[in-house]
């Protein structure tokens, strides 16, 4: 028998926290979470203020830089953003060897790194000049590259940026704009998608941002480590939750759509199922961004005047599971992806391009992350373990294996 305990004693003394529930991986001045208050701020503004008041690139400055942008800086923001939208003609020839079936996700991600061989040179982060052009040129290329990855698989031709637009609008048009005639931009679905990208901006050491930080810690470049950024999101217990959530209530539709089945399927511990955009890791009490996001999605869908059943599918399960003991006594209210779900439905946002969404508007906070890291000049992450496997083995020759 193995063991674990002298195992243990030959490792030394090691903090074993699998997930990292309980340890933090840093210091760091951007985004104050305090998940039993359902409190969230970045740089010390409440988000409910900044998702009122501010529009998604004033936010990202200030997750970024530290301070909310005067009315010049900001102009200047959005302008140096704008030179940097044209993406090198060549990164076609890459768009066009991947399937129109490939996952958004897997494309953008691609994509991203891609961009690394087109930019080799490595930011030098002392240098505020440099550190400014990189984020400008992040914050241009990705949204740019993000839409492309919905145009591919759409099979419709790829949009340039507009500099004419603001940077959300850009997002609607370089997504949906056809050769046959100018796109026509609804406000109120710019004001949406803009408080949806502010809500998302930053969250502190989530999977994919601690990801960013992990990658960068070895000085892998910024393009590199946003890449590793973004396959992180794309799982479904993280960011592909909005995907995953719009999936199941299509499960639930096609099912019969009946609400309460599912959630006694997500109560039985002998059923995998979970009920997506329900939990978080952090949150115990109620996630702050969805009870302002929840607004916004009544808000959106009246104007919008839609009456979609699988949206009606949706308040019948956060009406039930609210009231359900399993998840009261689990403290399992729904998140941010579960409205931001409905809301991007609403849109006409084609639901393989949820986690697209979450990435751009992740964007920001991946970037000031990765940057506060290098300037604080970190040491490289390099977690250690609890070994488990054999203690030493003689050898086993060929034969008597
Ligand atoms: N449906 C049913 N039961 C659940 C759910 C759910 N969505 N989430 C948690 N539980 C149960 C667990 O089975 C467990 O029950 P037990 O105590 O009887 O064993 C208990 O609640 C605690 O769950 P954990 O898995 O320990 O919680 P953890 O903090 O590890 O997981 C997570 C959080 C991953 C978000 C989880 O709640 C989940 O899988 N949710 C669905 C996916 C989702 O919506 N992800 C988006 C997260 S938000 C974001 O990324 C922006």
């Amino acid at each position: 028998a193995i063991d674990i305990e002298k195992l243990r004693a030959a490792t030394g003394a090691i903090t074993l926290d699998p997930g990292y529930k309980n340890s933090g991986s840093c210091q760091s001045e951007i985004t104050f979470l305090d998940g039993e208050e359902g409190i969230l701020r970045y740089r010390g503004y409440a988000i409910e203020d900044l998702a009122d008041k501010a529009n998604f690139l004033e936010v990202s400055y200030l997750v970024i830089f530290g301070e909310l942008p005067t009315a010049k800086q900001l102009a200047q923001f959005e302008t140096d953003i704008h030179k940097y939208t044209l993406v090198n003609e060549e990164m076609k020839n890459i768009i066009d060897g991947f399937p129109k079936t490939a996952h958004p996700m897997g494309v953008l991600a691609s994509l991203t790194s891609a961009l690394t061989a087109f930019n080799p040179k490595v930011v030098n982060v002392e240098n505020e000049k440099e550190m400014y052009e990189a984020v400008c040129k992040t914050m241009g290329k990705f949204l740019v590259l993000a839409t492309w990855t919905y145009r591919k698989s759409s099979g419709f031709p790829l949009n340039y940026y507009d500099n004419t637009k603001g940077y959300v609008e850009n997002f609607m048009r370089l997504m949906f704009e056809l050769p046959t005639g100018p796109y026509k931009i609804n406000p109120v679905v710019v004001n949406a998608l803009d408080k949806l990208f502010i809500l998302h901006a930053d969250h502190e050491q989530n999977c994919s941002t601690s990801t960013v930080r992990m990658v960068g810690s070895s000085h892998a470049g910024l393009f590199a480590s946003i890449s590793a950024g973004v396959s992180a999101l794309w799982g479904p217990l993280h960011g592909g939750a909005n995907q995953a959530v719009l999936e199941m209530l299509e499960e639930i539709q096609k099912d019969g759509g009946d609400a309460d089945k599912f959630l006694a399927k997500a109560k039985d511990k002998n059923d995998p199922f979970r009920l997506m955009g329900f939990g978080h890791r952090v949150y115990k009490n109620f996630d702050p961004r969805a009870k302002i996001i929840k607004k916004a999605a009544d808000e959106v869908l009246a104007e919008l005047g839609v009456n979609d059943p699988i949206l009606n599918i949706a308040k019948k399960l956060e009406e039930s599971a609210l009231q359900d003991e399993y998840f009261k006594s689990r403290n399992l209210y729904p998140n941010v992806d579960f409205y931001s779900g409905i809301i991007y439905r609403a849109l006409g946002i084609p639901t393989d391009m949820f986690t697209v969404l979450f990435a751009i508007g992740r964007l920001p906070g991946w970037i000031a992350q990765w940057k506060e890291m290098r300037v604080n000049k970190e040491p490289i992450g390099r977690p250690r373990q609890v070994y488990t496997g054999y203690p030493l083995r003689p050898f086993k020759e060929m034969d008597a294996r």
